[in-house]
């Protein structure tokens, strides 16, 4: 796994103007806002017909990460501030958490990430080909209480096999949730498709957490479940669709107590 430097490394440098730090819930986002001359275009506003050609996309050859359902994307901003030579795609369903995220990584003068309006299955379905990316991130992908939406969840068997695929052999899947009903389903389904470990304790790069719904969890004292594993080899596209017909959905329950969770991660 490719650890981040520690939080410490983000530390503004004493001559620098401190307002172009921004914080989140006083824990600092990575990266400077820089003067509006160097700010850069990080939105993909149009996904192309058919399979993303990383290359052209990114103007080099470098390892690619996706994060889906980024939200407002602290994660892959962190990501791309500090590991330069990594090309990051993330990706949410709302297009105002996209427009955020964007304005972020224009700010930055990232020339590494981008961001797009789509759904994770139907990025990996439609636009990713088979063994282009080196790791997959979904950090606290919407449980969905109500009934009525449950089919709306993103980590499903069939999903998971698209991640399978779209991964380079030996590549990497991150999976956090803050739902426990949403862990158990992960833990049972995951390792069919992943040689995957339970990631004990907070991630060593960012101890207040990677994302914004972690740092609000943790603010909650609630139990954050953390995961990742590596793409099984020898598990053929065609094994692993099969696989995943025989895995049942995430149809469990998760927990309408939990709701308030949305809703400040909305405020
Ligand atoms: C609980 S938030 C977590 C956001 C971020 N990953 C974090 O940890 O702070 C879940 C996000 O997933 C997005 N989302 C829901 N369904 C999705 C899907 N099918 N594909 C991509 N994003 C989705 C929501 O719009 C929301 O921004």
């Amino acid at each position: 796994m490719t650890a981040f430097p520690k939080l410490a490394k983000m530390k503004p440098d004493p001559s620098s103007n401190r307002r172009t730090i921004e914080r989140e819930f006083g824990v600092p986002i990575a990266g400077q806002i820089l003067s509006p001359e160097q700010w850069t275009k990080t939105a993909l506003k149009q996904l192309p017909e058919g399979h993303l050609d990383w290359q052209a996309l990114f103007g080099r050859t470098a390892p690619v990460v996706l994060d889906l359902g980024c939200g407002n994307a602290r994660y892959t901003i962190g990501s791309a501030v500090w590991r330069p030579g990594h090309d990051h795609l993330a990706t949410d369903i709302l297009p105002v958490v996209i427009r955020y995220a964007t304005r972020r990584g224009n700010q930055r003068g990232l020339t590494n990430v981008r961001f797009a309006v789509i759904g994770g299955r139907e990025l990996l379905a439609d636009h990713v080909s088979s063994g282009t990316v080196t790791e997959i991130h979904c950090y606290h992908p919407q449980p969905f209480y109500d009934a009525a939406q449950v089919s709306k969840r993103l980590i499903t068997p069939e999903f998971l096999a698209l991640v399978h695929k779209a991964l380079v052999p030996g590549g990497l899947f991150f999976l956090q949730t803050d739902n426990p009903g949403y862990w158990t389903y992960m833990r049972q389904v995951a390792p069919v498709f992943f040689d995957f470990e339970e990631h004990p304790g907070r991630w060593p790069d960012a101890p207040k957490g990677r994302t914004r719904r972690e740092i609000i969890a943790l603010r909650q004292g609630l139990p954050v479940f953390r995961g990742f594993g590596k793409a099984k080899l020898n598990l053929s596209e065609d094994e692993a669709l099969r696989l995943a017909q025989a895995l049942p959905p995430p149809t469990f329950d998760a927990d309408r107590r939990l709701r308030q969770l949305d809703a400040l991660e909305r405020e």
